[in-house]
């Protein structure tokens, strides 16, 4: 007679080997029921067991009940990603024992737990890749890359990690996906990026990559950064004087004219006497009103009210800056500088007052751009009213000498009866002695002691060496550096007070 065996309960001690064992014994001889509840008082006893685990989800999908496979499945990987430890065994596992679909699904759970895991990213496409699913790891990559925020150190991780574990197919993607999300994090490494022949590699499928967001001129400039890294200034000013207009016509049309070029901290020397000239007026009556006179787009202005606000005297301050070209203040009326124009800002003058814009431009900080009045004006009128301090920076050199020396009378007559005038930028040889005929006082001693952003002459002089900034690059001239008159008083007794104040301001920037 053939009689079912009675079922027996034995109760056996928590011994993983044991228990193992058993769970084999049982799945052997078909007792489904009893491998099961031992697969789960094994996992309960050893939670860190991946292969368990692993094998407890699978016991289960083999019994049918794919539920609750699934949720053991899920508590497995939510175990799995509480630690980087734990994380990359339960991926190794996976990986060794093939299980690439349960592999990619881990690692699009460790994303959606940090979006900026590259290790995950990495390693969930090449697990589709490897399943033959090139779709799906394309669009995985493509979503994490396109990301914005990844800093340089993270493009260059994803981008060599994609090298390196052979993904080489997805590297357009991953490139077009950065270029998209972060391109000036991705245009800050591939400027900087040791091996000449890899960064010209990438900058070349960058530019056929076509990525929105990503220019032809961003790839340019990253070329250009490299140039001039490696010491080929030349090269570089030329390759820069090519894209000039470029870059200009990109950013803002009006701009198509290198003559109205301007920068932040253009002159670092300059901006800081200018502080110690409305600090002379701020004691002296309260107030400085301050006329930044042919301000281009602005960022002498920017400039000069962020030092003076570092001074502490922003608010006894009344700044008007101007241009005759409404587009320009338009554009200056914004706040938003392009990242290019921002190279001499020092960092934390960066972080506190600009914020960087999805394009990679920074905007000035909503409350100091208020302090700034932005007014269409020619500097050939009659004013409207007077400022203590008049500044009229590199645009005298734009006109020939007969029309610069009618300028200066009206230029001149901007300024109040004790007034400063700041006429940076180089006067034509003739021009001083009109100067001093108009009552100007030098403030300095030899006052030609503030001088050029010498990089920024060199490109603009390849551009356009004839009129626009009226002088050749530096390293072609023997006055190494060059130096203008720049800062005048109406009398020689405050010449005589402001000029030593003015001549430590800059010393200590300039150091000479
Ligand atoms: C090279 S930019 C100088 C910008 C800024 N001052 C600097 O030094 O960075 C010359 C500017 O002068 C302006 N400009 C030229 N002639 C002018 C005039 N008659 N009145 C007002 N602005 C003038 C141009 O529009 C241009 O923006």
């Amino acid at each position: 007679m053939n009689e079912k065996p009675k079922a027996i309960e034995i109760s056996l001690p928590p011994q993983p080997a044991l228990l193992r064992q058993v769970v084999r014994l049982l799945e052997k001889e078909g007792e489904i029921a009893g491998s099961l509840s031992l697969q789960d008082k094994l996992v309960e006893i050893c939670p860190d067991d991946w292969n368990a685990r692993l094998s407890q989800y699978e016991m289960y999908l083999a019994a049918g009940q794919p539920e609750a496979a699934a949720r053991r499945l899920e508590q497995a990987t939510d175990d799995a990603l509480q630690d980087a430890h734990r994380t990359s065994k339960f991926r190794r596992l996976l990986r060794s024992r093939n299980r690439l679909r349960l592999l990619a699904n881990f690692e699009r759970a460790a994303l959606a737990r940090n979006p900026a895991d590259i290790r995950a990213a990495l390693s969930g496409s090449q697990a589709l890749l490897d399943s033959r699913d090139f779709a799906g790891a394309q669009a995985l990559l493509a979503e994490f890359a396109q990301r914005p925020g990844h800093s340089a150190i993270a493009c260059k991780r994803l981008t060599m990690g994609i090298r390196t574990s052979g993904l080489d197919q997805l590297l357009d993607v991953v490139l077009h996906g950065l270029a998209a999300g972060s391109s000036h994090q991705l245009a800050a490494w591939l400027s900087g990026h040791e091996d000449d022949d890899l960064a010209t590699e990438l900058l070349d499928r960058l530019e056929r990559s076509q990525a929105p967001g990503w220019s032809s001129v961003a790839v340019q400039l990253a070329r250009i950064a490299r140039m001039e890294a490696a010491g080929r200034h030349d090269e570089a000013d030329r390759a820069h004087a090519r894209i000039e207009s470029a870059i200009a016509v990109e950013r803002v049309p009006q701009l198509a004219s290198p003559t109205a070029s301007t920068l932040m901290f253009r002159n670092p020397p300059l901006l800081s006497a200018l502080v110690v000239v409305a600090r002379w007026y701020v004691e002296r009556s309260g107030k400085a009103r301050i006329h930044v006179a042919a301000c281009s787009t602005g960022e002498e202005a920017y400039s000069l009210a962020l030092l003076l606000d570092k001074a502490g005297i922003l608010d006894a301050c009344e700044i008007m800056a101007s241009d005759f070209d409404p587009a320009l203040v338009r554009r200056a009326r914004t706040g938003v500088v392009d990242a290019r124009s921002m190279e001499a800002t020092a960092p934390d003058l960066l972080e506190k007052y600009f914020t960087r814009q999805a394009d990679g431009r920074y905007r000035l900080d909503g409350g100091l751009l208020s302090k700034i009045a932005f007014h269409v004006r020619d500097l050939r009128d009659a004013p409207a009213i007077q400022h203590d301090l008049v500044i009229a920076d590199n645009v005298l050199v734009h006109y020939p000498e007969e029309e610069a020396a009618r300028m200066l009378t009206s230029i001149s007559a901007h300024a109040a009866a004790d007034g400063v005038l700041c006429l940076g930028g180089g006067l034509a040889p003739g021009l001083g002695a009109r100067v001093k005929a108009l009552g100007w006082v030098p403030l300095l001693q030899g006052s030609e002691t503030i001088h050029e952003a010498w990089r920024t002459q060199r490109k603009a002089w390849y551009l356009n060496p004839r009129p626009y900034w009226a002088l050749p690059p530096a390293r072609m001239l023997d006055a190494q550096p060059l130096r203008r008159t720049t800062l005048f008083a109406r009398s020689e007794a405050m010449a005589a007070a402001l000029g030593p104040l003015v001549a430590r301001a800059i010393e200590a920037v300039d150091g000479t």
